[in-house]
This record gives C-alpha cells, sequence and structure tokens, in this order.
C-alpha cells in the first residue's frame, strides 16, 4: 500500500498491523526522550485546504517525533488565493523534494485525483464528506485501548451522519473489525440506504444509549449544509444532545467518544465530555501514535 486514502481500501490485517505498531509508538511518545530516527531524510508537506487544529498538529507531531523534515501549507494564506490551481500547488510543492503528502481538501476524491499525478506517497487527512482514514484509526485504537477488542462490541455513531466523513470511516473500519454499527440521527441527517452498509439505524438518542457500549458523537456540520436543514441547533439539542441525567438513567456505564471540536451544549454537555464516561482527549493523544505508525508503514512502501 503507497497511499492510505480511505478505511473502505484497507484490509483487517492492515488495521491490526497499524494498531499494533501504535501501541508500540505509543511507548516511545511517552518516554522523556519522544523522537525516533525512523524518518529521518524523509521530508512530509502537510497540505491543508480546509480548517483544523487536531489533525494538522497531530501529523506534525508524529512526523517530528519520527525526525521527518516537515512544511506546512494552508490555503487561506496561500498562493491559492491568486487563483493556482490544486495540481499547480502541489506540483510547486514537490519540486522542492517532498517524498509525502498529506492532505485535507474540501472535495470528495482530492487525495485519490493526487495519486493519479504525483509519485509521494498521499495520505487523507479529509477529503469533503467522504472519509477521514486516519480519525478512524485512532477512535478504532482508542477502543481497542479501553476495551480490549473491537470484536462484537456494540459501537452507537450519534449525530449529523450525513455531511459526517468520520463516520463514514469508523462504519468502514468498525465493520471491518468485528464491531456492531449504529447510527443515530435526525432522518434528515441520515444519509439514505445507510443500512445497506450493514449498520442499524435508530432515531431515538436514549434507545441508541442504552444499545450501546461506545457512543460516538458527532458534531452538526452547518458548513457542508448546501441547504438549511431540520433539525436548528437549538432543536438537536433538545431531542439529541447527551447530558449526564441521560447517562445516569441507564443500566450500565458506557464510553463517550467525540472526534471534535466539540459544540458544548448541543451535541455533548460539558458534564458529559468532561465526565469520567469520556476518552475525548485520550483519542487526541493516540491520534499522534496512530499518525506516527501510518507514516513509518507507508515510508516503508
Ligand atoms: N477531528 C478532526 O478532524 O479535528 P480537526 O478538524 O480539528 O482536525
Amino acid at each position: 500500500v503507497r497511499h492510505l486514502l480511505g478505511i473502505k481500501d484497507i484490509t483487517p490485517d492492515d488495521i491490526a498491523l497499524i494498531f499494533d505498531t501504535a501501541a508500540n509508538f505509543k511507548e516511545v511518545i511517552n518516554r522523556p526522550i519522544k523522537k525516533v530516527p525512523s524518518l529521518r531524510d524523509i521530508t512530509i508537506a502537510n497540505i491543508f485546504f480546509e480548517n483544523s487544529t487536531r489533525t494538522r498538529l497531530s501529523f506534525e507531531l508524529a512526523e517530528k517525533r519520527l525526525s521527518a523534515d516537515v512544511v506546512n501549507f494552508s490555503s487561506s494564506n496561500s498562493s491559492v488565493k491568486k487563483g493556482e490551481t490544486l495540481l499547480d500547488t502541489v506540483n510547486n510543492i514537490l519540486a522542492m523534494k517532498v517524498d509525502m503528502v498529506v492532505m485535507r481538501h474540501a472535495s470528495v476524491g482530492a487525495p485519490h485525483f493526487l495519486t493519479q499525478h504525483i509519485k509521494a506517497n498521499v495520505i487523507n487527512a479529509g477529503d469533503g464528506t467522504h472519509e477521514h482514514p486516519t480519525q478512524a484509526l485512532l477512535d478504532g485504537f482508542s477502543m481497542l485501548q479501553k476495551l480490549g477488542s473491537l470484536q462484537g462490541k456494540k459501537v452507537a455513531i450519534i449525530g449529523d451522519i450525513l455531511h459526517s466523513r468520520v463516520a463514514l470511516s469508523n462504519i468502514f473500519l468498525l465493520k471491518k473489525m468485528g464491531a456492531e454499527v449504529m447510527v443515530c440521527g435526525p432522518k434528515t441527517l441520515l444519509p439514505r440506504h445507510i443500512e445497506a452498509l450493514g449498520v442499524k439505524v435508530e432515531l431515538e438518542v436514549k434507545k441508541a444509549l442504552q444499545w450501546c457500549d461506545v457512543a460516538n458523537v458527532l458534531r452538526i456540520q452547518l458548513e457542508r449544509q448546501q441547504i438549511k436543514y431540520f433539525p436548528s441547533l437549538r432543536e438537536y439539542s433538545l431531542y439529541y444532545g447527551i447530558n449526564k441525567k441521560m447517562l445516569s438513567e441507564l443500566d450500565k456505564e458506557i464510553v463517550i467518544m467525540h472526534p471534535g471540536p466539540i459544540n458544548r451544549g448541543v451535541e455533548l454537555s460539558s458534564d458529559v465530555a468532561d465526565s469520567e464516561h469520556s476518552i475525548i482527549l485520550e483519542q487526541v493523544e493516540n491520534g499522534v501514535a496512530v499518525r506516527m505508525a501510518v507514516l513509518y508503514l507507508l515510508a516503508q512502501s
């Protein structure tokens, strides 16, 4: 495998290898000396055409922990604003002898397009509403570390499934690793025929919480809505917002996850996001180790 474009394209064995490698790197980055020389002499460009906090910083730290040389590009302060195309932008960056490209783009398939035109390894850091493979890998790895196994675990993905690349990549990964998956949200934010991916569908959040071992909670992606979808944020919060009282009414403990950024008081109340149920910051910590594993393994290809 030369590129990581989506979870759909990789096998359960690939995922297990990434998890094993990430576990080793997690030990490394918890040592006083966090750096290893594995990617010395490799140059990596992080090319972001959409905003990011976690993914961009996590990739950059992962690359630096592996001793790679790193350049960062953000379209908002670049010559894209003067009309330069995606391909010209990337070819100009590659002319500076770059070996790997990590790219986030608002258009579905943009990283796939790049692989047809450039020789560098390409990692998809999120393409529109399509896939966000390293997020799914870090989510799966975090569940594995918390629960010991993904096989047979019940994971409810709750929120704006329609516009979420995190949801799609999570569904592919969890199904490949033997978990049961449910999606839950208002009908207007669920893709038509989502059952065809082998997931259960639930419209009532309390029933989803009662069913699951893990709730992976997503925000409403207002920036991707072409038309104004029902419900409004206030209505969403009223019918789907998860709060401490709802968790206390369950007859079991569940794990709460969120890829970030959280809209506090909409999909999650602060007393849940910051509670002992939440592994949200562990997800962020694991993201660095998982991205180190992906970069290290692709560099061997
Ligand atoms: N989870 C995630 O992709 O967050 P950012 O948009 O901040 O990178």
